[in-house]
């Protein structure tokens, strides 16, 4: 809600933070009876780069709207702040008192662009035996991955054909991506229920949302991972901690394989026979 609220403010033109008007200052060059108005910045992000700039008469209006919203945007930030500190403290009373909270904040923090640690790809390598297609990925992350082949962002691996022995984490974490976690999961069913594929896909734990509970139950076998992920960023930086966990989600014949290699880092079960 807030964030879509920062997003529509941005939309509607010049945001000034930190910024304010002033009429009439005393020591003015210009007249008396002149009505004489400048606009002043803490930080210097002013239109002119600089910290004062003087304006006429008709552009008072323009750059209040932009002082207002500036500041309606920086009152939705503290609020997303103080929401996140108290779930936060609310999250570590509970993990105290032996309680797991899973996802609480969904992924503000993820980014499309965080790839996969090469520790967890081996283990999907073990249950796959060998990665012919990851459709949701780019050339610094075929580095470990080594897929026969990978679809990009400009390819859109949701419009190409998938086959094989699929590796697949969908990008997440930010607007345009909202919906693809669940469009990639849903191709990937549909891949399996065709026969052309088996497929081992890495998701946000996503407990809560109704399009994920109906989707698990056509499912082989999930492994709720038990620490949080560290992501690798473009750089390939392990990414601290990221404040929501994983599961990985097994389309295939050799739910025991699945079973018996991802227990080693997380809570296993057999979902769909
Ligand atoms: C979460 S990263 C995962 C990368 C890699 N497969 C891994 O496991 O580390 C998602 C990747 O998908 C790419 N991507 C975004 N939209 C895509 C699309 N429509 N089709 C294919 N790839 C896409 C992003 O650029 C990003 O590199």
């Amino acid at each position: 809600m807030l964030r879509k609220k920062i997003v529509q403010l941005e939309a509607e033109g010049l945001c000034l933070f930190g910024a304010w008007l002033e009429k009439n200052r005393p020591g003015s060059v210009r007249s008396r009876r002149q009505v004489y108005w400048q606009l002043r910045c803490r930080t210097g992000t002013l239109p002119n780069r600089k910290q004062l700039m003087h304006l006429d008469k008709e552009q008072v209006p323009i750059y209040q709207q932009a002082i207002a919203r500036g500041r309606k945007i920086k009152a939705c930030q503290r609020q997303i702040r103080d929401t996140e500190r108290r779930i936060e403290r609310l999250v570590a009373r509970a993990e105290q008192r032996g309680i797991v909270v899973r996802n609480v904040l969904g992924d503000p923090d993820a980014s499309p662009e965080w790839y996969t640690p090469p520790g967890y790809i081996s283990l999907v390598r073990q249950v796959l035996g060998h990665i012919d297609l990851d459709p949701a990925s780019n050339s610094m992350a075929q580095a470990w991955i080594q897929a026969d082949v990978y679809y990009t962002k400009q390819d859109d691996g949701l419009r190409q054909p998938w086959f094989g022995r699929v590796w697949c984490n969908p990008p997440y974490g930010s607007p345009e991506t909202r919906l693809m976690a669940q469009q990639f999961l849903e191709k990937a069913i549909a891949a399996y229920q065709d026969g052309m594929v088996v497929a081992v896909i890495l998701l946000l734990n996503r407990t809560g949302a109704a399009w994920y509970k109906t989707l698990q139950q056509q499912v082989t076998a999930l492994c709720e991972v038990t620490k949080r992920i560290a992501f690798l960023d473009e750089n390939g930086v392990p990414q601290p901690s990221p404040r929501y966990y994983s599961d990985f989600l097994y389309l295939g014949q050799e739910p025991e394989r699945f079973l018996d290699i991802f227990s080693s880092i997380g809570t296993v079960r057999q979902l769909a026979p």
